[in-house]
């Protein structure tokens, strides 16, 4: 079976050249381990190096491969007795690294490990030098589609597709920062037999229609209902409204054009939503792939997958019992054909080796059962390890206070706008309540009222295991104290405010000063610090932002309950060090806030 693209891909052993590592400590940890191995067991030559970061007080990272080795030579002939003393052996046969300060082996072969201080703050130093850019992980593939917020033509975007446009985003930022092509796509729901009744009731409604203004059509959401109540109560309507499908479908101009006038005006009340949100995207939806649907279907059914069931044409695949309806019984594509269109598209057009889609869990039996038709066709491995490959983000409901969906007080739908309106009106009051932003220029305080509120909204979302439903509550996210985006973006202008007041020239101290990690909580928090680039690379490998975001709050937790209560920093013999690592914990937190898509505040 010809597997298109296939490449293996072992976590470790996509090893690529020692400067790729810069910053990464577990693969770093894991290249030395890997030697020692090697030398080890040699009749086991393809042992991964099992690396991970521990809170032990005996170590700051521990390899774990000695029990598993120990079950596979145990039994044949072998100088070791047991699992630690193969751990013994594993220490033992490392090679000389000024990385590491000390080894020790406990409990059933761990091999716990001690970074050396004088290395991590070489680290620091040279990230400071030259950008945090340079921490940035690698991952093993050059182009990844991600496929998100991609709300309907002619209705409201929701919260739904709010949770999906922010996740998403956070996604495509992570994935790009490490090295990957990402192919932003809005998989917009532009075509379908809904426009039918749509156009239908337009027209009916202006009979100029094509002179007709963007702004005299409003709320696009409204004659969608009401076309929709039109065309379950009468007949006549019903039929106009299927003649229209195919009039549209046929190409008739008159009809694509009302219908592109349509995609357009809602276009532009998505386009305000991104903007807000500063989410950039690229639309290719639905229509797009219309066209390469019957080619796609041609070949799925010459490979002996398409089978007629009821009137349709459907693909069967495995666990799940019912089949994916690939054209409906009146003939019509639908929502499953399209997605297989997009997938091939994505794979042989676009030569994505990652082809992530972020929608509500809802979805999940929807693209489970998409990803198996594909695998079925040959068009991607069934292994998941390899690529190309498919993968369904799902994310759970978000809840109003009474832990039912989220509604507004009349039970509507909540608006995007509004919610963003509200975010911003609420912290831009908190604000100016402040003392110290009483002499703010008033673009200064917009600006931070924005930053503040849509930051605190995005949060509160990404900080929770996107799996999990999460209840949306404005006094919660806005709270200065707490798990929140207002804590973090103080604290971050809490650090940059130490910063300028030492009066010092914080550019020429990178240049000349040096990093010194003798304090117990300087050493924690540089560690800490060295430990972006992996929280990153996991958060890319599971789709996870929530992930960063407990680092995040974490680095700004050891900041400042042990660093700050603990370390002096201005006017202290050790200032130059300590300015140094507040400007290393403010870049980190900056390219956390960067990779969530919130914009950073330098003054409260
Ligand atoms: N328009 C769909 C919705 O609002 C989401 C589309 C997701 N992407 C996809 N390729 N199916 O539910």
């Amino acid at each position: 079976r010809r597997l298109p693209l296939a490449t293996k891909t072992h976590p470790m052993s996509t090893m690529a050249a020692d400067e790729e590592y810069v910053g990464n400590v577990k693969r770093q940890l894991a290249k030395i381990f890997e030697i020692s191995l090697k030398e080890t067991v040699p009749d086991e030559p393809d042992i991964e190096p099992l690396i991970a970061a521990c809170t032990a007080k005996f170590g700051d990272y521990q390899c774990n491969n000695a029990m598993g080795l120990w079950s596979k030579i145990k039994g044949k002939q072998t100088p070791f007795k047991g699992p630690p003393s193969v751990g013994q052996a594993i220490m033992k046969n490392l090679p000389p690294s000024e990385m590491i300060e000390s080894c020790s082996v406990a409990g059933p072969g761990f091999v716990n490990i001690v970074l050396s201080k004088n290395w991590i703050a070489q680290n620091l130093q040279s990230m400071l030098i030259n950008g945090i850019d340079t921490w940035a992980p690698r991952l093993p593939f050059k182009t990844a589609v991600v496929d998100f917020s991609s709300p309907n033509i002619a209705k409201e975007m929701h919260v739904g597709h709010l949770r999906s446009t922010i996740i998403g985003d956070t996604l495509a930022r992570m994935l790009e920062f490490s090295h990957v092509e990402v192919l932003r796509r809005n998989h917009v729901g532009d075509w379908g037999t809904q426009f039918g009744m749509l156009i239908e009731y337009l027209f009916e409604k202006f009979p100029n229609w094509e002179e007709v203004t963007e702004a005299a059509v409003g709320d696009l959401q409204a004659f969608y209902k009401a076309s929709k109540l039109r065309f379950d109560s009468d007949p006549v309507f019903k039929e106009r409204a299927q003649q229209a499908v195919v009039r549209l479908q046929g190409g008739e101009p008159k009809y694509r054009k009302a219908w592109a006038q349509i995609c357009e005006i809602s276009r532009n009340e998505f386009h305000k939503v991104y903007q807000r949100l500063g989410v950039h995207l690229e639309e290719k939806g639905e229509s797009f792939y219309n066209p390469f649907i019957p080619r796609v279907l041609e070949e799925l059914n010459e490979k002996g997958l398409i089978e007629e069931s009821q009137g349709a044409r459907v693909i069967k695949v495995e666990g799940v019992n019912i089949p994916l309806i690939v054209v409906k019984s009146d003939g019509g594509y639908n929502y499953a054909s399209t997605d297989l269109a997009a997938l091939w598209y994505r794979l042989n057009k676009e030569k994505a080796a990652w082809i992530i889609y972020v929608t509500d869990v809802g979805q999940d039996q929807h693209f489970q059962m998409v990803f198996k038709a594909a695998k079925r066709a040959g068009w991607i491995p069934a292994d998941d390890t390899l690529y190309p490959k498919t993968t369904h983000v799902g994310f759970g409901l978000v809840l109003g206070d009474d832990g039912r969906r989220f509604r507004t007080r009349s039970s509507e739908v909540v608006r995007l706008v509004d919610l963003l309106d509200e975010a911003k009106t609420r912290s831009k009051a908190a604000i100016l309540e402040r003392e110290t932003s009483k002499d703010w220029p008033e673009e200064e305080v917009e600006k931070t009222a924005e930053a503040v509120g849509y930051g605190a909204v995005k949060y509160a979302d990404l900080k929770n295991n996107r799996l999990t439903n999460y209840t949306f509550n404005f006094d919660q996210m806005l709270s200065d104290k707490g798990n929140t985006a207002v804590y973090l973006l103080y604290a971050h202008a809490r650090i940059c405010s130490i910063i300028r007041k030492s009066g010092k020239d914080i550019e020429e101290l990178k240049k000349i000063g040096k990093i010194v990690l003798d304090h117990p909580d300087e050493r924690a928090l540089g560690l800490h610090l060295l430990q972006f680039s992996e929280v990153v690379e996991e958060a890319c490998n599971n789709l996870l932002p929530n992930v960063l975001c407990e680092y995040l709050y974490n680095l700004s937790e050891i900041f400042t309950k042990k660093f700050y209560s603990n370390c002096q920093v201005v006017g202290s013999p050790e200032e130059t060090s300590r300015l140094l690592l507040c400007e290393a914990t403010a870049t980190v937190m900056r390219k956390c806030f960067y990779l969530l898509g919130i914009v950073p505040v330098y003054k409260i």
